[in-house]
């Protein structure tokens, strides 16, 4: 599916969110640790490489590696790097949830709008937890249900009714919008996703809200 939507991706994702994704990223990428040194960082379901592009521009000196499944978004990705002229972020395909990566290799993890889609989230957040050093964090940006009142009812409205009809003529996938809305209502958010960290090892899981509850930061330590 993801092969198939690649090259309207990141153009729907800003019409759709009204440019708000940029921001979401931006809080998600202040969690990572700040450091002198040139930290290795993983970004897991990197799509076209978002998260890593944005990151690279705080931390400069940090090395990044960007994991994804689809070859078609990791190819925009790749196309992105070079017409910007950006070293330091290296692409690959894999699966999250059967890293081949070593034991204690990432001294941070950060995964936007992924971890939604891993079909084992456990299978995949013990991979992360295996990858990351003693200490490293993850830092997951995910959509969550709004909970307040009327704010729930009118998002609810155009998230099931709105986006999938303007992602369906912008992406010509009538599906990958609708699936979009599904994952979310079936995603386990709030204070049911950090019990998943905890109970797959991670320490101090905690999350905060954004824009009224239509996203979430979720971070824990190894
Ligand atoms: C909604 S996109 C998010 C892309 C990017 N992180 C962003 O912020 O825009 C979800 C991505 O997750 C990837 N994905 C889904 N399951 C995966 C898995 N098990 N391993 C690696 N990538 C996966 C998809 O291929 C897709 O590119």
């Amino acid at each position: 599916m993801f092969d198939r939507i690649a090259p309207a991706y990141d153009l729907l994702n800003s019409v759709l969110s009204l440019g708000i994704d940029t921001r979401w990223r931006n809080k998600a990428i202040a969690e990572l640790p700040a450091s002198s040194n040139s930290l290795h960082i993983l970004d897991i379901a990197t799509g076209t490489g978002d998260m890593c592009i944005q990151a690279r521009k705080r931390y400069p000196h940090y090395q990044y590696t960007g994991l994804d499944l689809s070859d078609g978004m990791l190819e925009i990705g790749r196309q992105r790097l070079k017409k910007m002229n950006i070293q330091g972020i290296e692409l690959i395909q894999g699966d999250s949830e059967q890293l081949a990566f070593g034991d204690n290799r990432f001294d941070a993890v950060m995964a936007a709008f992924g971890v939604r889609n891993f079909e084992n989230l456990d299978k995949g957040l013990q991979e992360i937890y295996r990858v990351l050093k003693p200490g490293g964090k993850l830092i997951v940006l995910e959509f969550s249900r709004p909970r307040r009142f009327p704010f729930r009812q009118l998002f609810g409205f155009y998230f099931k009714n709105v986006l999938p009809l303007i992602g369906s003529w912008g992406s010509k996938d009538a599906q990958a919008y609708k699936y979009l809305y599904e994952s979310v209502q079936q995603f386990p958010d709030y204070d049911r996703f950090t019990d998943r960290l905890t109970a797959c090892g991670f320490h101090s899981a905690g999350f905060h809200s954004l824009s009224l509850g239509i996203c979430c930061i979720y971070t824990g330590l190894k």
